[in-house]
């Protein structure tokens, strides 16, 4: 199944478009001649993605700023786009931050933010674009996971549970939906080098950030954007970047977390 095709009436909404794996999704999905919504909430850097992109791909690039973890401002984003004139054929969400360290020491509303944007916002956005879709019998959606949903992630316990949500409901919904025209794709990048890791402040053994300590497997977000958009459109239901993590994820899946849980939990602790 192939993307829809692109139309002066059509736009990709495109969550967390400001920076880093968001910013080269718009870029692969603009260079195919979409239009693009970019949401997120620094919005001079939208404005100047959204320039760069009719610039460049001569296509209609729109900006609707919104924070994705306030329930008010994110149920107004049909009517915004609608305004605009706009439908929405393709969805991205990728907007997401994790949490790090002992989860009895972290911040609750840290925490319940990182629900509301990696998890709600998807579950929020899926429901109120996905019945136009399927009436069209024509959308995809392209759903931003991790490597961390293949497994619980102590010291990452919100941000494990948050990104499996998301793989087994895209997983769900690509099943759900295909027989409706609609193809969704989860994307499981592993270390991708972005912004998300001095969010994240993932020290791990050593006091290493997360990514250093496991070296050769950090790619670009050029590349983890090429592959997800790459694997929304000969519509794959998951697409894990590269091939060590391929491996390693697939690898993964016969060792039991008895034994998986206890290794993970040396790796990721402070010390
Ligand atoms: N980097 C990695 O190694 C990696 C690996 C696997 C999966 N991922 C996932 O990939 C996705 C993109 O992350 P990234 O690596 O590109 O990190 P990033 O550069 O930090 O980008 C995160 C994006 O999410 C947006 N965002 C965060 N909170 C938001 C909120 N409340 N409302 C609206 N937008 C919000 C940010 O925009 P504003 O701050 O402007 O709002 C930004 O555009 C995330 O879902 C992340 O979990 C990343």
């Amino acid at each position: 199944m192939s993307l829809p095709t692109p139309a002066p009436s059509s736009a990709a909404l495109l969550t967390g478009a400001s920076g880093g794996i968001g910013a080269a999704i718009a870029r692969e999905l603009a260079a195919r001649g979409h239009g693009i919504v970019l949401v997120a909430r620094r919005e001079e850097r939208l404005m100047a993605l959204a320039a760069e992109l009719t610039d460049r791909h001569d296509v209609r690039a729109e900006t609707v700023p919104c924070d994705l973890a306030d329930a008010d401002s994110r149920s107004r984003l049909g009517e915004r786009i609608a305004a605009l004139g706009l439908e929405v054929e393709i969805l991205v969400n990728n907007a997401g931050f994790a949490t790090g360290g002992p989860f009895h020491q972290s911040d609750p509303d840290r925490e319940l933010e990182q629900v509301r944007v990696d998890v709600e916002a998807v579950v929020a956005l899926t429901s109120a674009f996905a019945p136009a879709m399927v009436a069209r019998r024509r959308g995809a959606i392209l759903n931003v996971s991790s490597t961390a949903a293949f497994q619980p992630m102590p010291y990452s316990a919100g941000y494990g549970a948050a990104k499996a949500y998301v793989l087994s409901f895209s997983e769900a919904l690509h099943q759900e939906l295909h027989g409706h025209g609609i193809t969704v794709t989860a994307l499981c990048p592993g270390p991708v080098k972005t912004d998300f890791w001095q969010i994240a402040d993932w020290k791990v053994a050593g006091g290493r950030s997360f990514e250093e300590a496991i070296p050769g497997t950090t790619i670009a977000p050029e590349a983890a954007a090429r592959a997800g958009v790459r694997g929304l459109e000969s519509g794959k239901r998951v697409v894990v970047p590269g091939l060590p993590m391929r491996w390693a994820m697939d690898a993964s899946r016969y060792i039991p977390h008895a034994v998986k849980l206890p290794a993970l939990e040396w790796f990721m602790r402070r010390r």
